[in-house]
Protein backbone atom coordinates (compact mmCIF):
# COMPACT_ATOMS: atom_id res chain seq x y z
CA UNK A 1 0.00 0.00 0.00
CA UNK A 2 2.79 2.64 0.69
CA UNK A 3 4.57 1.81 -2.12
CA UNK A 4 1.38 1.98 -4.35
CA UNK A 5 0.72 5.67 -2.25
CA UNK A 6 4.24 6.84 -3.34
CA UNK A 7 3.98 5.81 -6.84
CA UNK A 8 0.79 8.03 -7.27
CA UNK A 9 2.24 10.41 -5.19
CA UNK A 10 5.02 11.03 -8.23
CA UNK A 11 2.90 10.52 -10.98
CA UNK A 12 0.79 13.44 -8.92
CA UNK A 13 4.01 15.82 -8.92
CA UNK A 14 4.77 14.83 -12.63
CA UNK A 15 0.77 16.03 -13.94
CA UNK A 16 0.96 19.70 -15.16
CA UNK A 17 -2.93 19.53 -15.03
CA UNK A 18 -5.28 17.20 -12.62
CA UNK A 19 -8.95 16.44 -12.79
CA UNK A 20 -10.56 14.83 -10.21
CA UNK A 21 -13.90 13.30 -10.50
CA UNK A 22 -15.91 12.21 -6.94
CA UNK A 23 -19.27 10.63 -5.99
CA UNK A 24 -21.09 9.83 -3.39
CA UNK A 25 -18.20 8.02 -1.48
CA UNK A 26 -16.18 11.17 -0.65
CA UNK A 27 -19.28 12.13 1.46
CA UNK A 28 -19.79 9.08 3.20
CA UNK A 29 -17.41 9.47 6.03
CA UNK A 30 -19.31 13.21 6.54
CA UNK A 31 -22.55 11.00 7.34
CA UNK A 32 -24.08 11.30 4.06
CA UNK A 33 -25.94 8.27 2.48
CA UNK A 34 -24.52 6.80 -0.45
CA UNK A 35 -27.02 5.40 -3.19
CA UNK A 36 -25.51 2.04 -3.83
CA UNK A 37 -23.88 -1.05 -2.05
CA UNK A 38 -25.22 -2.69 1.17
CA UNK A 39 -26.06 0.61 2.89
CA UNK A 40 -27.02 2.88 0.21
CA UNK A 41 -30.37 4.69 -0.93
CA UNK A 42 -31.14 2.69 -3.60
CA UNK A 43 -31.26 -0.35 -1.44
CA UNK A 44 -35.18 -0.04 -0.35
CA UNK A 45 -35.85 3.19 -2.49
CA UNK A 46 -36.69 3.18 -6.35
CA UNK A 47 -34.38 5.76 -8.26
CA UNK A 48 -37.46 5.83 -10.95
CA UNK A 49 -39.76 7.06 -8.34
CA UNK A 50 -37.66 9.66 -6.50
CA UNK A 51 -34.97 10.76 -8.85
CA UNK A 52 -36.29 10.52 -12.29
CA UNK A 53 -37.87 13.58 -14.06
CA UNK A 54 -40.87 11.18 -14.61
CA UNK A 55 -41.33 10.07 -11.20
CA UNK A 56 -41.01 13.48 -10.39
CA UNK A 57 -44.19 13.98 -12.79
CA UNK A 58 -46.20 11.28 -11.85
CA UNK A 59 -45.99 12.43 -7.94
CA UNK A 60 -43.83 15.69 -6.61
CA UNK A 61 -45.27 14.86 -3.45
CA UNK A 62 -43.13 11.63 -2.64
CA UNK A 63 -40.02 13.18 -4.05
CA UNK A 64 -40.21 16.29 -2.43
CA UNK A 65 -40.38 13.95 0.38
CA UNK A 66 -37.17 12.57 -0.45
CA UNK A 67 -35.30 15.41 -0.92
CA UNK A 68 -36.74 17.43 2.16
CA UNK A 69 -35.06 14.80 3.90
CA UNK A 70 -31.99 14.52 1.98
CA UNK A 71 -31.60 18.61 2.17
CA UNK A 72 -32.47 17.76 6.27
CA UNK A 73 -29.44 15.11 6.46
CA UNK A 74 -26.93 17.20 4.72
CA UNK A 75 -27.87 20.16 6.46
CA UNK A 76 -26.69 18.54 9.69
CA UNK A 77 -23.04 17.53 8.31
CA UNK A 78 -19.96 19.00 6.94
CA UNK A 79 -16.98 18.25 4.77
CA UNK A 80 -14.22 15.77 6.18
CA UNK A 81 -10.53 15.31 5.63
CA UNK A 82 -11.12 13.96 1.68
CA UNK A 83 -12.69 17.12 0.78
CA UNK A 84 -10.02 19.52 2.59
CA UNK A 85 -7.15 16.87 0.72
CA UNK A 86 -8.50 18.07 -2.30
CA UNK A 87 -8.39 21.81 -1.67
CA UNK A 88 -4.88 21.76 -0.96
CA UNK A 89 -3.98 19.51 -3.69
CA UNK A 90 -6.04 22.48 -5.40
CA UNK A 91 -3.56 24.86 -4.11
CA UNK A 92 -0.50 22.89 -5.76
CA UNK A 93 -1.64 22.59 -8.87
CA UNK A 94 -2.65 26.06 -11.06
CA UNK A 95 -4.01 23.95 -13.76
CA UNK A 96 -7.01 22.08 -11.43
CA UNK A 97 -10.64 21.18 -11.86
CA UNK A 98 -13.10 19.25 -9.63
CA UNK A 99 -16.08 17.64 -11.68
CA UNK A 100 -18.56 16.02 -8.60
CA UNK A 101 -21.00 13.96 -9.48
CA UNK A 102 -22.29 15.20 -5.41
CA UNK A 103 -25.54 17.62 -4.96
CA UNK A 104 -24.80 18.67 -0.99
CA UNK A 105 -22.14 20.92 -1.56
CA UNK A 106 -19.58 20.05 0.69
CA UNK A 107 -16.42 20.76 -1.81
CA UNK A 108 -17.02 24.57 -1.95
CA UNK A 109 -18.03 24.13 1.65
CA UNK A 110 -14.53 22.81 2.51
CA UNK A 111 -12.68 25.89 0.02
CA UNK A 112 -12.59 24.17 -3.40
CA UNK A 113 -13.02 26.67 -5.75
CA UNK A 114 -13.00 25.41 -9.25
CA UNK A 115 -15.53 22.81 -9.37
CA UNK A 116 -18.27 21.58 -11.59
CA UNK A 117 -21.29 20.13 -9.95
CA UNK A 118 -22.56 17.99 -13.10
CA UNK A 119 -25.59 16.94 -11.15
CA UNK A 120 -26.31 20.36 -9.93
CA UNK A 121 -27.13 21.14 -5.88
CA UNK A 122 -29.29 20.24 -3.76
CA UNK A 123 -29.87 23.59 -2.04
CA UNK A 124 -30.89 25.53 -5.54
CA UNK A 125 -34.67 25.27 -6.65
CA UNK A 126 -35.79 25.50 -10.02
CA UNK A 127 -39.71 26.87 -10.81
CA UNK A 128 -41.05 24.28 -13.38
CA UNK A 129 -43.40 27.01 -14.82
CA UNK A 130 -41.22 29.96 -15.35
CA UNK A 131 -37.70 28.47 -14.91
CA UNK A 132 -36.91 31.02 -12.05
CA UNK A 133 -33.80 29.69 -10.04
CA UNK A 134 -32.48 30.09 -6.85
CA UNK A 135 -30.43 29.17 -3.86
CA UNK A 136 -32.47 28.22 -0.70
CA UNK A 137 -31.20 26.75 2.09
CA UNK A 138 -34.11 26.33 4.34
CA UNK A 139 -33.86 22.62 5.17
CA UNK A 140 -37.24 21.51 5.10
CA UNK A 141 -39.37 23.17 2.08
CA UNK A 142 -42.46 21.65 2.70
CA UNK A 143 -44.89 19.27 1.07
CA UNK A 144 -45.25 21.05 -2.86
CA UNK A 145 -43.36 24.40 -2.31
CA UNK A 146 -44.21 26.94 -4.81
CA UNK A 147 -42.28 29.60 -6.99
CA UNK A 148 -42.15 33.22 -5.18
CA UNK A 149 -42.44 34.88 -8.32
CA UNK A 150 -45.45 32.89 -10.38
CA UNK A 151 -46.78 30.38 -7.59
CA UNK A 152 -45.65 27.37 -9.98
CA UNK A 153 -44.71 24.15 -8.68
CA UNK A 154 -40.87 23.99 -7.68
CA UNK A 155 -38.41 21.28 -8.08
CA UNK A 156 -34.77 20.41 -6.76
CA UNK A 157 -32.02 22.01 -8.90
CA UNK A 158 -30.70 18.75 -9.45
CA UNK A 159 -30.43 16.53 -12.40
CA UNK A 160 -32.68 13.90 -12.43
CA UNK A 161 -32.38 10.12 -14.32
CA UNK A 162 -33.95 10.90 -17.67
CA UNK A 163 -32.54 14.32 -17.97
CA UNK A 164 -29.49 15.87 -19.80
CA UNK A 165 -26.36 17.44 -18.23
CA UNK A 166 -26.18 20.93 -19.01
CA UNK A 167 -24.68 21.08 -21.98
CA UNK A 168 -22.32 24.16 -21.11
CA UNK A 169 -20.43 22.34 -17.70
CA UNK A 170 -20.42 18.84 -20.02
CA UNK A 171 -18.30 20.87 -22.79
CA UNK A 172 -15.93 22.57 -19.76
CA UNK A 173 -15.60 18.87 -18.57
CA UNK A 174 -14.65 17.82 -21.51
CA UNK A 175 -12.66 20.67 -22.56
CA UNK A 176 -10.35 20.56 -19.73
CA UNK A 177 -10.18 16.44 -19.62
CA UNK A 178 -9.02 16.36 -23.28
CA UNK A 179 -5.78 18.34 -22.01
CA UNK A 180 -5.71 16.62 -18.60
CA UNK A 181 -2.28 14.78 -17.51
CA UNK A 182 -4.07 12.73 -14.63
CA UNK A 183 -7.90 11.95 -13.36
CA UNK A 184 -8.17 11.06 -9.60
CA UNK A 185 -11.44 8.97 -9.80
CA UNK A 186 -13.12 9.06 -5.98
CA UNK A 187 -15.75 7.69 -4.21
CA UNK A 188 -17.69 6.69 -7.20
CA UNK A 189 -19.47 3.29 -8.56
CA UNK A 190 -18.74 4.64 -12.12
CA UNK A 191 -22.52 2.83 -13.23
CA UNK A 192 -24.29 6.26 -14.00
CA UNK A 193 -23.58 7.86 -17.35
CA UNK A 194 -21.95 10.24 -18.77
CA UNK A 195 -19.75 10.86 -15.70
CA UNK A 196 -18.68 7.05 -15.63
CA UNK A 197 -16.90 7.57 -18.73
CA UNK A 198 -15.21 10.68 -18.80
CA UNK A 199 -12.10 8.93 -17.52
CA UNK A 200 -11.90 7.49 -20.84
CA UNK A 201 -11.28 11.39 -22.64
CA UNK A 202 -8.17 11.46 -20.17
CA UNK A 203 -7.11 7.85 -20.88
CA UNK A 204 -7.45 8.63 -24.79
CA UNK A 205 -5.26 11.60 -24.57
CA UNK A 206 -2.29 9.61 -23.02
CA UNK A 207 -3.51 10.56 -19.36
CA UNK A 208 -3.14 8.25 -16.11
CA UNK A 209 -5.89 7.29 -14.50
CA UNK A 210 -6.25 6.92 -10.86
CA UNK A 211 -9.44 5.24 -8.77
CA UNK A 212 -9.73 5.62 -4.97
CA UNK A 213 -12.66 3.61 -3.75
CA UNK A 214 -13.85 1.17 -0.88
CA UNK A 215 -14.09 -1.37 -3.71
CA UNK A 216 -13.50 -2.27 -7.18
CA UNK A 217 -16.10 -1.09 -9.77
CA UNK A 218 -16.88 -1.82 -13.31
CA UNK A 219 -14.34 0.52 -14.30
CA UNK A 220 -11.52 -0.72 -12.08
CA UNK A 221 -9.86 -2.55 -15.21
CA UNK A 222 -9.48 0.31 -17.19
CA UNK A 223 -7.57 2.29 -14.38
CA UNK A 224 -3.72 2.56 -13.95
CA UNK A 225 -3.63 2.18 -10.19
CA UNK A 226 -6.63 1.54 -7.90
CA UNK A 227 -5.92 2.38 -4.20
CA UNK A 228 -8.96 0.48 -2.31
CA UNK A 229 -9.98 2.07 1.26
CA UNK A 230 -11.70 5.10 2.60
CA UNK A 231 -11.35 8.54 0.54
CA UNK A 232 -11.24 10.54 4.21
CA UNK A 233 -8.28 8.00 4.97
CA UNK A 234 -5.92 7.37 1.71
CA UNK A 235 -6.29 11.21 0.46
CA UNK A 236 -4.66 13.34 3.12
CA UNK A 237 -2.00 11.05 3.42
CA UNK A 238 -1.65 10.97 -0.54
CA UNK A 239 -1.28 15.01 -0.91
CA UNK A 240 0.11 15.74 1.84
CA UNK A 241 3.41 14.31 1.07
CA UNK A 242 3.80 15.90 -2.42
P1 LIG B 1 -22.72 5.41 -5.47
O1 LIG B 1 -23.49 5.31 -4.20
O2 LIG B 1 -23.23 4.70 -6.65
O3 LIG B 1 -21.23 4.90 -5.25
C1 LIG B 1 -20.46 5.30 -4.16
C2 LIG B 1 -19.13 4.59 -4.24
O4 LIG B 1 -18.31 5.07 -3.18
C3 LIG B 1 -19.22 3.08 -4.06
O5 LIG B 1 -18.45 2.45 -5.09
C4 LIG B 1 -18.60 2.82 -2.68
O6 LIG B 1 -17.86 1.62 -2.62
C5 LIG B 1 -17.67 3.99 -2.53
N1 LIG B 1 -17.44 4.44 -1.15
C6 LIG B 1 -18.27 4.41 -0.08
N2 LIG B 1 -17.72 4.96 1.00
C7 LIG B 1 -16.48 5.37 0.62
C8 LIG B 1 -15.39 6.03 1.29
N3 LIG B 1 -15.47 6.37 2.56
N4 LIG B 1 -14.28 6.27 0.57
C9 LIG B 1 -14.18 5.91 -0.74
N5 LIG B 1 -15.17 5.30 -1.41
C10 LIG B 1 -16.30 5.03 -0.75
O7 LIG B 1 -22.52 6.98 -5.76
P2 LIG B 1 -22.16 7.72 -7.12
O8 LIG B 1 -21.20 6.93 -7.92
O9 LIG B 1 -21.81 9.11 -6.74
O10 LIG B 1 -27.21 10.76 -9.36
O11 LIG B 1 -23.57 7.72 -7.84
C11 LIG B 1 -23.70 8.36 -9.07
C12 LIG B 1 -25.04 9.02 -9.18
O12 LIG B 1 -26.08 8.07 -8.95
C13 LIG B 1 -25.32 10.08 -8.15
O13 LIG B 1 -24.76 11.33 -8.49
C14 LIG B 1 -26.80 10.15 -8.13
C15 LIG B 1 -27.07 8.68 -8.10
O14 LIG B 1 -28.31 8.25 -8.46
C16 LIG B 1 -28.28 11.57 -9.43
O15 LIG B 1 -29.01 11.75 -8.48
C17 LIG B 1 -28.46 12.20 -10.76
ZN1 LIG C 1 -42.18 30.48 -11.32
Amino acid sequence: MRELIEKVREQIRQAKQIAVLTGAGISAESGVPTFRGADGLWRNKDPMKLASIQGFLENPKEVWEFYNWRREVIAKVTYNKGHKALVELEKKKENFLLITQNVDGLHSLAGSKKVLEIHGNIWWVKCTKCYYKYEDRTPNLGELPTCPKCGGLLRPGVVFFGEPLDSDILDKCCNFLKHTDLMLIIGTSSVVEPAASLGFIVKKAGGVLVEINLEPTPNTKFMDYAIHGKAGEILPGLIEGL
